[in-house]
């Protein structure tokens, strides 16, 4: 009787954990079908590029939290401009995948992090973490409208 009980607890539970699995992957088919956002048609290098770009966005956003924190403007402002900025690099990148809106939108982030960095500058924290988060509304947006 115990063996039968643990043998139905084990069918049980394996129908359970199967169930899931196949739930996860509706879940993502549903997701990769209504995904509408702009292909821009990257090869598989410049595929690669832009992730890595894109992870040194985030660090650098991830750094500017911090030195703000620490209220270190004069550095936040050069990380702003560096790796955030309309550096001769950022807008050569952004007009290198072919697509004009992408290249817009792309510029405008550029612009609001100058902006960004001119404002850290001030060593006001509220309206740092004002110029912050608009710049950050560009990688929102981006993300809305466009994929690899
Ligand atoms: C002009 C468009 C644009 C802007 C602005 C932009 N991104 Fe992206 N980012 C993309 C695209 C396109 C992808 C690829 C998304 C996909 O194919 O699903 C991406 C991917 C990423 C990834 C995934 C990296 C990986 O290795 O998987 C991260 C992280 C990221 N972006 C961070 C940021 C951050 C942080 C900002 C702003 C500070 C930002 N991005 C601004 C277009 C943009």
């Amino acid at each position: 009787m115990k063996n039968l009980i643990t043998l139905l607890i084990a069918i049980l539970l394996f129908s359970c954990s199967e169930k899931k699995e196949e739930k996860t992957k509706e879940e993502f088919t549903m997701q990769t079908n209504n995904d509408s956002r702009i292909s821009l048609n990257l090869n598989a290098m410049q595929k690669q590029h832009q992730l890595s770009n894109m992870r040194s966005h985030l660090e650098a956003v991830q750094n500017l939290i911090m030195l703000i924190s620490n209220d270190d403007y004069e550095k936040a402002s050069k990380v702003a401009y560096k790796q955030l900025g309309s550096t001769t690099e950022m807008k050569l990148m952004c007009a290198s995948f072919g697509n004009k809106k992408f290249e817009n939108m792309g510029l405008n982030f550029h612009k609001d992090a100058d902006n960004l960095s001119e404002i850290l500058k001030t060593k006001d924290k509220t309206k740092s973490l004002q110029a912050l988060s608009k710049t950050m509304n560009s990688c929102v947006s981006c993300h809305a409208t466009f994929r690899q």
